[in-house]
């Protein structure tokens, strides 16, 4: 069954070692995954004055969560925590009150930083922020990826065998999460379907 994933970015960087991280998971995927960016780099700072006249940067976030069938955060820590940027783009996805985005959308969390701590504690208060939006993350395995010369090229194409076997049983855990979820719900209309027949 093919899938769509969107991906956010939790770096505004030209340079980021997490968007060269996007590029070596999906090298990782088979081929009926569609990756999709989700962007953020153009929000406003959320204002709960526009909830009555969202944003269209907003509203295209919300859409294109709306629209995935899994979504993958891939986060740098800032001050051992989540990015500003990302935490705004999680503050629009859940507003209006009783329109958040996240709701049962299955997630996965994923970081790489250039300190050995590789993103653990940004990714747990992204985890805070997702468990009260409501959304199914996976929880095992957890991946924190210190992102070094030795394990990764210039261009992000993986040089070590273990950090790619490592990615490689994440991104499964990762589809099989999503796959669940997207399975559960297929079920779901069936039953209504032969429910109402
Ligand atoms: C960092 N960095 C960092 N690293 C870390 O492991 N824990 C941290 O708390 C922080 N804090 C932090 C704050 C700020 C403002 C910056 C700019 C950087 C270093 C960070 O891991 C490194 O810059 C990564 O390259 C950032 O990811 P991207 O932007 O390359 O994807």
């Amino acid at each position: 069954m093919s899938l769509t994933i969107g991906y956010i970015v939790g770096s505004l960087s030209a340079e980021s070692v997490n968007r060269r991280l996007v590029g070596a998971l999906r090298s990782l995927a088979d081929n009926n995954i569609t990756f999709v960016e989700i962007p953020i780099g153009d929000l406003p700072l959320y204002n709960r004055d526009l909830d009555e006249d969202y944003p269209v940067e907003a509203l295209a976030l919300k859409e294109a969560i709306d629209g995935s069938d899994g979504v993958l955060i891939v986060t740098p820590e800032y001050n051992r925590s989540v990015p500003g940027s990302l935490k705004n783009a999680l503050d629009w996805a859940s507003r209006p009150y009783g329109e958040n985005a996240f709701a049962g959308i299955p997630v996965g969390v994923i970081g790489a930083s250039v300190g050995s701590t590789g993103t653990s504690m940004a990714q747990q208060h992204v985890r805070n922020t997702l468990t009260f939006l409501d959304a199914p993350t996976l929880q095992q395995p957890e991946a924190f990826i210190h992102y070094t010369p030795q394990r990764f090229a210039d261009d992000g194409t993986i040089l070590d065998s273990s950090t790619r076997e490592f990615l490689t049983d994440w991104m499964e855990a990762f589809i099989a999460w999503v796959r669940l979820f997207v399975s559960r719900d297929t079920t779901t209309e069936e039953n209504s379907s032969a429910a109402a027949s």
